[in-house]
């Protein structure tokens, strides 16, 4: 009996024991899942409440963002205005990618709730503002498809005004995607008075239709959780694929970059652009900036950009000149289609030679740098190096020394050349600029060491 007894005491501590674990857990869950994270900007990442309360309490903090263009509007009295906020509660959108529509399908399909060629409008409510659909294209048609389908089922049902623009790039053979999407928003200018932009791959397919396309007061990257990367932010900095952006952000920044040739780099510029200008990037809850990115190799005429890193690390230098202020191209043709308005454009932009590294103006910007020591800052050496490549990598490197190292001295993997990066030591960083190709290097802390000084 005792034994019993004991036993059952036993139990009893052991249930309260366990109810309290349980209780701590419930406690400190609390206390965790209250937590707001921020990214490195002081951007809201996620709010750790539980899900709905979360995702609620983003939005609401969104209220009122998006009225930028209404502040400057006169709004008749007993104007309905439609919802800022998404008010769409079938949110969830099915995929189905397993057949193409063809243009008349979709024609069919939406003819009747367009209110003019590649444009809605609502009707029942005041639109909060107009939107700019840009999507930059070549040779993708199937993708077109799907997405024009996609886009004129969800964005009617948000309530908001759009107007669809696909540039198209008909020479030269080498995609310029940056260049592509500048051009759509000066020419889409011209036909539609359009106060929100949104740049946006051909291959990218919201999931959730609470997904606003409009803009916020900060640029917004609407496609950031993408199932190509398991719907996570694949880097704290991407803002690629689809971007919402005011007319007056963009202009801020002069535009994209229009010296990116082939795959990658363009949208980190962006994003170098951005942040000089103090302007942040914030992004819906996960759960709601899902999308599908259409499976696709890569194309051949878009190569991956090889120089794009060292690229991205100079342009950001001389982004006032290179940009909406740079561009250089003709309309081919500019067709009113039923679903969408087609601008075609060729590019008379150079590629910089950055698929022949042997070709091009290495003489005269060699020419250039050695006879005019006059070039003061390291600012204006990329400039006059723009039309070499190998410099602008040289530039990398060296800021990448310099940032490890003060002064810096980068040495090639013979140990031939040496080059200073100093600010102060201008003349030494011109003299020893010697335009070779480094392919490995190392960044030597002690300059005086290494120059014997
Ligand atoms: N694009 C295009 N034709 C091409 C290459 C790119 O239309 O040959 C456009 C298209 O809008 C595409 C976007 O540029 O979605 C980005 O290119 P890609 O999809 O290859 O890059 P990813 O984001 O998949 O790395
Ligand atoms: C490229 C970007 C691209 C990202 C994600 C980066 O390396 O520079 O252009 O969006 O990868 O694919
Ligand atoms: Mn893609």
């Amino acid at each position: 009996m005792r034994l019993r007894s004991f036993r059952s005491g036993s139990f009893i501590l052991k249930f309260g024991t366990f109810l309290l674990f349980i209780e701590l857990f419930y406690v400190i869950h609390l206390i965790i899942s209250n937590i707001v994270w921020t990214d490195m900007d002081g951007n809201i990442l996620f709010l750790m409440l539980n899900k709905e309360h979360r995702i609620d309490r983003f939005l609401k903090s969104y209220e009122g963002d998006c009225e930028i263009s209404l502040r400057k509007q006169n709004l008749r009295k007993n104007t309905t205005l439609c919802d800022c906020l998404p008010s769409v509660t079938e949110h969830k959108i099915t995929i189905n990618t397993a057949r193409t529509p063809t243009w008349n399908e979709i024609a069919n399909k939406y003819n009747k709730t367009l209110s003019s060629k590649g444009e809605y409008k609502p009707n029942d409510c005041e639109p909060l503002q107009s939107v700019a659909i840009i999507i930059p294209y070549m040779k993708r048609d199937s993708h077109l498809k799907i997405l024009i389908n996609h886009l004129h089922f969800i964005l009617p049902r948000q309530k908001i005004h759009y107007r669809i623009f696909v540039i198209e790039q008909n020479s030269p053979s080498i995609f310029n995607k940056a260049a592509i999407m500048n051009i759509g928003f000066v020419e889409a200018g011209k036909l539609f008075n359009f106060t929100c932009s949104i740049f946006h791959d051909v291959d990218m397919l919201a999931e959730d239709g609470r997904n606003m396309y409009n803009c916020l007061y900060s640029p917004r990257h609407i496609g950031s959780h993408v199932n190509k990367y398991g719907y996570r932010l694949f880097y704290n900095e991407l803002i690629g694929g689809a971007l919402a952006i005011t007319p007056k952000h963009f202009r801020r920044v002069n535009g994209y970059s229009t010296s990116f040739y082939g795959w990658g780099g363009e949208d980190d510029d962006m994003k170098n652009r951005l942040s000089a200008q103090s302007l942040k990037i914030t992004r819906f809850p996960k759960e709601i900036s899902r999308f599908t990115m259409l499976k696709h190799e890569q194309d051949k005429h878009n190569p991956t950009n090889k120089f794009r890193r060292s690229a991205v690390d100079t342009r950001k230098l001389v982004y006032e000149k290179d940009g909406l202020n740079s561009l250089n191209y003709s309309i081919v043709e500019t067709r009113e289609r039923s679903l969408f308005t087609l601008i075609k454009a060729n590019l008379y932009i150079s590629q910089h030679n950055q698929f022949n590294k042997i070709k091009g103006s290495c003489k005269e910007t060699r020419y250039f740098l050695t006879k005019s020591i006059s070039t003061d800052s390291i600012e204006d050496c990329s400039i006059l190096c723009y039309n070499d490549q190998r410099c602008l990598s040289f530039d990398f490197y060296a800021n990448y020394c310099r940032k490890h190292f003060k002064p810096c001295v980068i040495e090639d993997s013979n140990k031939e050349n040496r080059y200073v990066y100093d600010k102060k030591e201008k003349s030494k960083y011109l003299k020893y600029f010697i335009y070779e190709q480094i392919d490995t290097f190392t960044c030597v802390q002690n300059r005086m060491e290494t120059f014997g000084l």
